[in-house]
């Protein structure tokens, strides 16, 4: 079973559109299609706003969505967990989040308000953290903005993801839908691949 975990001081950068997304991704590889492999990907929601569940009750996702304590019994059997965490969560309860997982996701929004909080959280990471920050709601061409705050990461020795997540409607949309954007019916469902570049990133780094 592998673990992952979505977290960050700051609110709104997209940590569980991130989660769900992911989650798919992974529910693809876990279930083939089987309804009855669905279990072998979890979203556990772990943010009292619950909006990983919320999504999941206005329509359907392709995985579990269950809250912490009706997560555990879940948990084995599993291929995959994913874990959506509120925003700001306590130094200690970072450093556990971190402990605890095969990598930890950073989402971060390519600006300079959410830069500092994101650094912040990298340092209180513990030492040998497996973690890595994702640039989302990067806004499009020709903004350079994404690719400068990549840069600019990669050479303050930062981990980041080379795909970063495009911002689109759509991601709104998928969620009032309750859907991943994957599988809307308009053309801001395109945006889906930016989170399949990001799956593949991570099963490189997750199987090793
Ligand atoms: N790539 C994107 N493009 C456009 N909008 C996006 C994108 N990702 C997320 N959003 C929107 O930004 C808002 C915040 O996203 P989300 O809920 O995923 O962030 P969060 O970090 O989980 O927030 P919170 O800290 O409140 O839990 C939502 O309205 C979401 O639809
Ligand atoms: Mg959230």
């Amino acid at each position: 079973m592998k673990l992952i975990t979505v977290t960050g001081y700051k609110g709104g950068c997209g940590k569980s559109t991130t989660a769900i997304h992911l989650a798919t991704y992974f529910s693809e590889l876990a279930e083939r299609g089987s309804e009855a492999d669905r279990g072998k990907t979890l979203l556990i929601d772990s943010d009292p706003n619950r909006t990983a569940i919320k999504w999941s009750k206005r329509g359907e996702l392709p995985f579990i969505v269950e809250d912490e304590r009706k997560a555990i019994k879940l948990i084995p059997g599993c291929d995959y967990v994913i874990v959506d965490t509120p925003a700001r969560p306590a130094s200690d309860d970072l450093k556990e989040l971190a402990e605890g997982c095969d990598l930890l996701i950073l989402p971060t929004i390519p600006d300079v308000v959410s830069l500092e909080p994101m650094l912040a959280t990298a340092e209180d990471l513990p030492a040998n953290s497996n973690y890595r920050v994702l640039l989302c709601v990067v806004p499009p061409y020709p903004s350079k903005e994404g690719e400068q705050m990549k840069a600019d990461l990669i050479e303050g020795g930062v981990p980041v993801f080379n795909a970063m997540i495009r911002r689109t409607s759509g991601f709104g949309k998928a969620a009032i839908a309750g859907i991943p954007i994957r599988d809307l019916k308009d053309k801001t469902k395109v945006a889906w691949s930016d989170y399949q570049a990001v799956g593949k990133e991570i099963e490189e780094i997750i199987n090793g």
